[in-house]
């Protein structure tokens, strides 16, 4: 890494450290300038549920919750792959952090996994200026040191954190350091050698290749099977009726294993 970082700004407590750094990136803060709550109290994930995003968990003490604000040299149409970039450095990030390695997985498009558990989320926001978009809040939240037993019943069978993976508690601000060193590294990377170098760290990491799914198509749920990311960034998709599609955006269920 080169050059000076912007200072990292620790909050108590926020609504949404996504809203501070939007915030923020309006009155001209720098890429790579990063916020870190002990709490939120309105934190955002990205499922939506009749137009609004659904609660992201963010008890005190325990995880972490970072927005880091980029602005790369890239068309317009191309910040929407920013999201899949950070999700490869965030991954690696953790994967080094915790010695967990390839126990880590990508859920197309940005969801962090250790087997069927979620372990981490992304959710990424554009930031406008008038109606150019100057870059994107990419807001992490991280499950580290909460125990089996702190999880709500609403997602204690579908998540886990770095301490029930390894056993070890973790601390916040190594991750929070090495999550934006590698988001950043992985931003240039997209930047100078475009999407196709992203993909290839993506996909030996692509969680859902060859997994029972289903995807919004057409409006309702429809089932098939993942072929994988796109290179596209989409995620290839070959429909139950035999429709091949690549979804572009949106919300994949995994569908029960069969054994
Ligand atoms: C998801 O639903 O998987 C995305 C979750 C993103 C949560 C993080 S926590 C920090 C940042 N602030 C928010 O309000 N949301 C993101």
């Amino acid at each position: 890494m080169t050059g000076l970082l912007p200072p990292i700004s620790l909050l108590a407590q926020t609504h949404s450290t996504n809203d501070v750094a939007t915030r923020a990136a309006r009155s001209g803060a720098d890429h790579g300038a990063c916020w870190v709550a002990d709490q939120q109290s309105a934190g955002r994930g990205r499922r939506q549920i009749d137009g609004v995003r659904r609660a992201w968990f963010s008890p005190p003490g325990a995880n972490l919750y970072m927005s880091l604000l980029l602005k790369p040299r890239l068309e317009p149409s191309m910040l929407a792959t920013l999201t899949l970039a950070a999700a490869v450095g965030a991954r690696q990030a953790l994967a080094e952090a915790s010695g967990l390695g390839d126990k880590i997985w990508i859920k197309w498009p940005n969801d962090l996994y250790i087997g069927d558990k979620k372990l981490a989320g992304l959710l990424s926001e554009g930031v406008l200026d008038g109606m150019k978009i100057v870059g994107a809040v990419v807001g992490i939240g991280v499950n580290v040191n909460l125990g089996d037993d702190e999880l709500p019943d609403e997602i204690a069978s579908i998540a886990t954190s770095l301490k029930i993976a390894t056993g070890q508690s973790h601390d916040r601000f190594s991750l929070t350091l090495r999550i934006r060193e590698h988001i950043m590294a992985r931003s240039r990377q997209l930047e100078q050698l475009g999407l196709a170098t992203i993909l290839e760290d993506f996909r030996p990491h692509d969680l859902s290749v060859g997994r029972a799914i289903q995807v919004m198509h057409a409006g309702a749920w429809a089932a098939g099977v993942s072929r994988g990311i796109a290179d596209s960034g989409g995620l290839a998709v070959v429909l139950d009726s035999g429709e091949r599609l690549v979804v572009q955006a949106g919300e994949v269920r995994f569908l029960p294993k069969s054994s």
